[in-house]
């Protein structure tokens, strides 16, 4: 099984892409989970952390808490699209599992360094802004990543939260920069294919037709997410942008994209978070992400229910 470190905001989203990761741990051994600020602050993020943990039943899987704002900017959230929890929809108990004491950047840290060379892959679904302090704290750690994927970005289908930027890259464009020029490979889910992820209707029934408690609440993320999306986008579902990330550890071959220059603009007031992806080639920048543009979304949702039927 592939090594990883979750970070993230939950989130709906961010919650299936952790339910899945934990359904399957044949493919994936799940070191930790590390909240960050994001659509919520980052002490509910971190209590939504430990929810879903509790939901899957995995109670041996550590979270921490790590940074609570970006490095250089006031913090951005999305109440908007998440609700005021940042886990609105389903009714989970408030959590018996604690917080570990250790900050979520020094067990990023600890853990790259701690196990063998290039065999932890960082999963990141929120802000960037863990990964870029632990960079900055212990550069030694680049050389010993195995992967960052991470869901970000936007190029082709531009933005969410402005027209110009997605929100994860747009909270924390100079963590967003510190990471894409770090080094280690790197693969970006960017909106151009989590927007192919669509949950439509047939697609939330399947999760409520498995009838555990994990399938009820991710049909209920799913709907609650909906709502936002039919308004602003009119699509006939919420697309699940993270679990592309976990989806990916587990299936690469339901995504298709290319290895290019990937820069992120943190100096325009107007385009801020804005990533800038050669995906033409038409420099010669060093290719440093693999750009993701497509997926096969009927695989995407055949994936995701058989794993979610295997939880509690
Ligand atoms: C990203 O922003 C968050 O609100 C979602 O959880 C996802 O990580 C999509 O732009
Ligand atoms: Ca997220």
């Amino acid at each position: 099984a592939r090594k990883i470190i979750i970070d993230t905001d939950p989130g709906q989203d961010d919650a299936v892409a952790i339910l899945l990761a934990l359904a399957s741990p044949e493919e994936i051994e799940t070191l930790g989970i590390v909240a960050v600020a994001g659509n919520v602050g980052l002490a509910q993020n971190a209590k939504n952390a430990l929810k879903v943990v509790e939901l899957s039943g995995r109670r041996d899987v550590p979270v921490y808490a790590g940074c609570a704002r970006p490095l250089m900017r006031e913090l951005v959230t999305a109440e908007h699209v998440h609700g005021q929890t940042g886990l609105d929809g389903p009714d989970l108990p408030e959590p018996k599992l604690r917080l570990e004491a250790k900050h979520g950047v020094d067990f990023i840290i600890d853990t790259i360094r701690r196990e063998p060379e290039k065999t932890v892959t960082l999963c990141a679904l929120g802000p960037l802004t863990n990964l870029a302090m632990a960079l900055v704290k212990a550069p030694d750690i680049a050389a010993r990543i195995q992967e960052i994927v991470l869901m970000g970005g936007a190029y082709f289908e531009v933005g969410n939260i402005t027209p110009a930027a997605e929100f994860n890259i747009y909270v924390d464009p100079e963590a967003a920069q510190t990471v894409l020029k770090c080094g280690a490979p790197i693969t970006m889910m960017p909106l151009d294919v989590t927007h192919q992820m669509i949950g439509t209707p047939e697609r939330v029934e399947a999760f409520r037709a498995i009838s555990n408690r994990s399938g009820e609440a991710v049909a209920a993320m799913l709907g609650f997410s909906e709502r936002f999306d039919l308004e602003k986008y009119g699509w006939p579902g919420a697309p699940l942008h993270d679990p592309c990330v976990t989806a990916y550890m587990i299936a690469p071959e339901i995504f298709k994209g290319r290895l290019c220059n990937v820069e992120i603009e943190c100096a325009s007031p107007l385009t801020r978070g804005m990533t800038v992806a050669d995906y033409w080639h038409v420099t010669d920048r060093p290719r440093n992400a693999t750009f993701i543009r497509s997926g096969d979304s009927d695989a995407f949702y055949a994936l995701l229910t058989d794993r979610i039927a295997r939880l509690p």
